[in-house]
């Protein structure tokens, strides 16, 4: 019974967001396919568990799940790590010969991690896997099949790569067909609340989270996404000595980001929210304008100094003053 691991499982992905809920609907829907998947988004979003989520939801959490991290793969060993090799390939191997990962995988999942950083003669060879299905191992003259359902992620923009020659284009198509991305943290903020008492429960704080560091969670934009929230939440539980979670034990990047020490005179003015109706140009001539008018208010209208923290010529902030303000006075 102590076998039983849920992290394979789509319950143990957390969260309560609309974008996150429909991003396992559709990752749900992948899973009854065999077909090769691609995940893409951030480093640190998930994409390695909802990978094994797919996974075990078709393949049965039972069958073997094998990852490869192509980042990591050494070109030269490369092949026959994937391929594997026949007795007395190169010298140096296991006389008997050694399966690869591909094998490995047999009724089961290879998971490609990382596949942006795959050698490029490596990806060539990938491609004809996926379209042949079959393959030699290093040293052999039998082909063998490939029976592993192919998941691929990468947290580069592939199209980008591609564009630059870094990432065979036919590979590219061929793995973009069923892609999924899974979005960043910041897009999907109603999940932190849950994500942060479910990891601090596992770290053994069982106290609730204060308001005060449930916002300065919520208000921060966790560039490393749900690893870097749940490493934020191991650094609390261990400096929470009455076992009461607190924000001040928060890392201090995202003490800087909720605010008492930010920079008050960085900005002058707010933006207005984007408008419903008005174009681009509008909006940042609205904006322009708010802006140019803090500064005069800050300097006590003098001209030369406002110019100055703008950042202008005071010629520039002279036509800018009738073009903008004049505008604005018509309205
Ligand atoms: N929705 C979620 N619910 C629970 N745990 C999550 C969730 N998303 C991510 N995690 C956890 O966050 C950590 C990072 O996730 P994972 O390794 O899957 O990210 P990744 O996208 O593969 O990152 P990288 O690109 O850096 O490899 C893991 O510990 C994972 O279990
Ligand atoms: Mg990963």
């Amino acid at each position: 019974m102590e076998e039983i691991d849920m992290s394979h499982s789509f319950s143990s992905i957390i969260g309560v967001s609309p974008v996150l809920q429909a991003t396992i609907d559709v990752s749900r829907r992948l899973a009854r396919t065999s077909s090769t998947v691609l995940l893409t988004g951030e480093s640190g979003v998930g994409k390695e568990l909802f990978a094994s989520a797919i996974h075990s939801l078709r393949e049965g959490a039972n069958s073997p799940f094998v990852a490869v991290n192509c980042a990591a793969i050494m070109e030269s060993l490369a092949e026959s790590e994937l391929f594997g090799y026949e007795k007395g390939a190169f010298s140096g191997a296991d006389p008997r010969g050694k399966p690869g990962k591909i094998e490995l995988a047999r009724g089961g999942t290879l998971f490609l991690d990382e596949i942006g950083d795959m050698p490029l003669a490596l990806q060539a060879k990938l491609l004809r896997i996926l379209e042949d299905r079959e393959y030699y191992p290093v040293g052999g003259t039998r082909s063998l099949s490939v029976d592993c359902r192919f998941i691929a992620a990468t947290n580069k923009d592939l199209a980008r790569l591609a564009e630059a020659g870094k990432f065979r284009e036919d590979l590219y198509y061929r793995l973009d067909v069923i892609s999924l991305d899974i979005p960043p943290l910041r897009r999907r903020a109603d999940d932190i609340p849950l994500l942060a008492e479910t990891f601090l429960r596992r770290f053994g704080i069982v106290e609730p989270m204060p308001a005060q560091l449930i916002t300065a969670l919520t208000d921060y934009s966790w560039p490393g996404n749900v690893r870097e929230l749940r490493n934020a939440m191991e650094r609390l539980s261990v400096f929470a000595e009455d076992g009461k979670p607190r924000a001040e034990h928060l890392p201090a990047a995202v003490l800087r980001a909720t605010g008492a020490d930010t920079k008050p005179t960085e900005s002058l003015v707010e933006c207005s929210p984007l408008p419903i109706d008005g174009t681009l140009p509008e909006w940042l001539a609205d904006c322009e304008r708010k802006y140019i008018e803090a500064a005069l208010a800050e300097t006590g209208d003098n001209k030369q100094a406002a110019a100055h923290r703008l950042g202008i010529s005071r010629m520039t902030l002279y036509n800018k003053l009738s073009l903008l303000l004049g505008r604005s006075s018509s309205d």
